[in-house]
């Protein structure tokens, strides 16, 4: 067995290319910080907890350093620590609600205080919730959950008890994975080894070597799924990280060599531009269908390619993932006529469907990260290809924002449906260029938010819901991390204001109905609720910059992943190229 996370600073990994340029005077002040809190925590989390020994944290690339501005730099830390408690207050509201009335059922009915069980009853929430308390340093809150299932196995909870593969593998052995890396404590281990053993059989049920939808709990048995013959491109791709690093940690081969194969059904079919067909099928492993998203069903798909080269720097996976976000922006990423709104839509036997999906909006997020972490010198991804990455990420991460911004409520709605006269972003950016780069490029210009429906260039669906969902700000995050752009930041305190004022309830927090009137409640409060929307707040207004992405990788469900290098006798003993 390895010990568990790897904290140290690995020179693979680009460097923000700007040198420091806070001032001596910042510094000092948040060196001292580190000291108190490594003296403080010291005790809890030994050598090996998320305050490394190395100082774990840099400035994100700045443009807004000013040293002129400097007095007013401690006023900006005090509103953002200040705003961070609020997250932080939030996530005991939710948590309370949860222990009190729910625990250990998976999530609570927030509107009623009753509790379901859609996730194999286990506790979901609990799972999910775990890396959020620690990185909030609720220690307390912590020592407790962990005491609570320090005697649990994965038995059934009911008859003829399957578990779903895609969600137990991202929520549950992501939040085990992602609260042991950062506590080293040894009931997770055992929980994510008996995790895994419980998934693993999921990749032996199907010809094709691609994950079955669930397995029996305790046969192992799959359903390929009451009468499904197709697997989805998201569900049977996004175990890679986690697979893996439980590989690394047991030293199993099976957990890489499974997750592995399954990758490699993708790469063989060798996609035309590098889009990914929504269905798979089991047998054979091959495409069907003529649908292309990178929303519902496709999302954390191409969102782990880019994350499995940063985890241990695969180097297949980052050239698909260039190949693949070309593919997108050439194909699906279009500019609304009026407001010049920047979206992504899907593709369906060969015509556009101009929609953007809330689910969509990570994808900023991971070309902000891409275009961050990848070497400047690398000739796959030259400086023109970065720029036009970032100015995608820009572009869709201010639409996701706008769309909250612009209703009466301040959250956004689940799909928007796009005005269907949009045009073909690459094309309008190449029109600009040739024209001689007048003004900002087209769907960088982030116009005002508008209250008027009708103008727009989009309408929400019906009913309007908010479900709580992270991935607006989690996009906001990142953009605010490799940018330094603190109006991302204020984007982002707008919105978790509207959240907190409007999906509060007595119990915790709730899906609504109405983001752009009146609003119904729903009752029930999503796990990732805790796992993401509050962890990625936290961390936007957090100034430690803990968890960074020089150290660790967010799984699909905000579980940060350690990042690692295989050794040379792992690569022999598992056959990693
Ligand atoms: C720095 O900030 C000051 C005060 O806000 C402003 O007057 C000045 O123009 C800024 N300098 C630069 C280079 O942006
Ligand atoms: C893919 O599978 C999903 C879930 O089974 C289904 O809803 C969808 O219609 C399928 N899409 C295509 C293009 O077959």
């Amino acid at each position: 067995m390895l010990p568990p996370p790897a904290t140290e600073s690995l020179s693979r990994l680009a460097k923000p290319s700007n040198p420091f340029t806070k001032s001596i005077t910042r510094w000092f002040g948040l060196g001292c910080i580190v000291v108190f809190v490594l003296w403080v925590a010291g005790p809890y989390v030994g050598s090996i907890g998320w305050v490394p020994a190395e100082v774990d944290y840099y400035p994100p690339l700045s443009q807004n350093t000013n040293t002129s501005q400097e007095s007013t730099q401690v006023d900006n830390e005090l509103i953002w620590d200040a705003r961070k408690e609020e997250v932080r207050e939030a996530f005991k509201h939710a948590w309370a609600g949860y222990k009190n009335r729910a625990m250990p059922n998976d999530e609570l009915l927030a509107v009623s205080g009753g509790y379901s069980n859609k996730y194999n009853g286990w506790g979901v929430t609990l799972f999910d919730s775990l890396d959020t308390m620690w990185i909030m340093g609720l220690r307390k809150e912590f020592d407790e959950a962990v005491e609570s299932i320090k005697d649990l196995h994965f038995r059934p909870t009911k008859p003829n008890h399957y578990a779903p593969f895609f969600e137990t593998t991202i929520r549950y052995l992501g939040g085990i994975l992602s609260a042991y890396a950062l506590s080293g404590n040894e009931v997770l281990f055992r929980l994510a080894d008996e995790m895994g053993q419980l998934l693993i059989p999921a990749f032996d049920g199907t010809e094709s070597g691609l994950p079955a939808y669930s397995v029996h709990v305790e046969t192992g048995t799959v359903l390929a799924d009451a009468g499904k013959t197709t697997v989805l491109f998201s569900e049977a791709t996004s175990c890679q990280l986690e697979f893996k690093y439980l590989s690394k940690i047991t030293g199993k081969k099976e957990y890489y060599e499974r997750v592995q194969a399954a990758m490699d059904v993708f790469y063989r079919a060798n996609v035309p531009d590098g889009l990914f067909h929504e269905n798979w099928s089991f047998k054979d492993g091959k495409p069907t269908g003529s649908h292309f998203t990178i929303g519902a069903n496709a999302d954390s798909g191409y969102e782990y390619m880019i994350k499995q080269w940063l985890q241990s720097g695969d180097v297949k996976a980052k050239d698909q993932y260039l190949k693949s976000m070309n593919g997108i922006i050439n194909n699906l990423i279009y500019v609304t006529p009026n407001r010049g709104l920047m979206y992504v839509g899907d593709m369906d036997h060969g015509s556009m469907v101009h929609r953007l999906e809330h689910l969509s909006c990570y994808l900023p997020g991971v070309l902000a990260l891409g275009a961050h972490v990848l070497p400047r010198n690398d000739p796959s991804f030259p400086d023109d290809v970065r720029e036009l990455h970032q100015w995608a990420a820009h572009g869709l991460a201010y639409t996701c924002a706008v769309s909250y911004l612009d209703q009466k409520n301040g959250m956004g709605a689940d799909i928007l449906h796009m005005s269907s006269s949009g045009r073909l972003w690459i094309n309008e950016l190449n029109k600009w260029k040739r024209e001689g780069r007048v003004g900002k490029p087209p769907g960088v210009t982030d116009p005002p938010a508008e209250r008027d429906p009708g103008k727009r260039d989009y309408f929400n669906n019906f009913p309007n819901a908010y479900l709580l969902r992270p991935e607006t700000v989690e996009s906001i995050f990142v953009l605010w991390r490799t940018t330094g752009d603190v109006q991302w930041r204020e984007r982002g305190y707008a919105i978790f204001k509207a959240i907190n004022e409007h999906t509060r309830t007595e119990y915790g927090f709730s899906p609504i109905h109405g983001v752009d009137g009146s609003i119904t409640h729903l009752d029930d409060m999503p796990s990732w609720f805790l796992a993401e929307t509050l962890k990625y707040l936290y961390l936007l207004f957090d100034d430690v910059h803990s968890i960074t992405s020089d150290h660790w990788v967010f799984n699909t469900e905000a579980h940060p992943l350690p990042i690692f290098e295989w050794t040379e006798a792992e690569k022999k003993a598992f056959t990693i190229p």
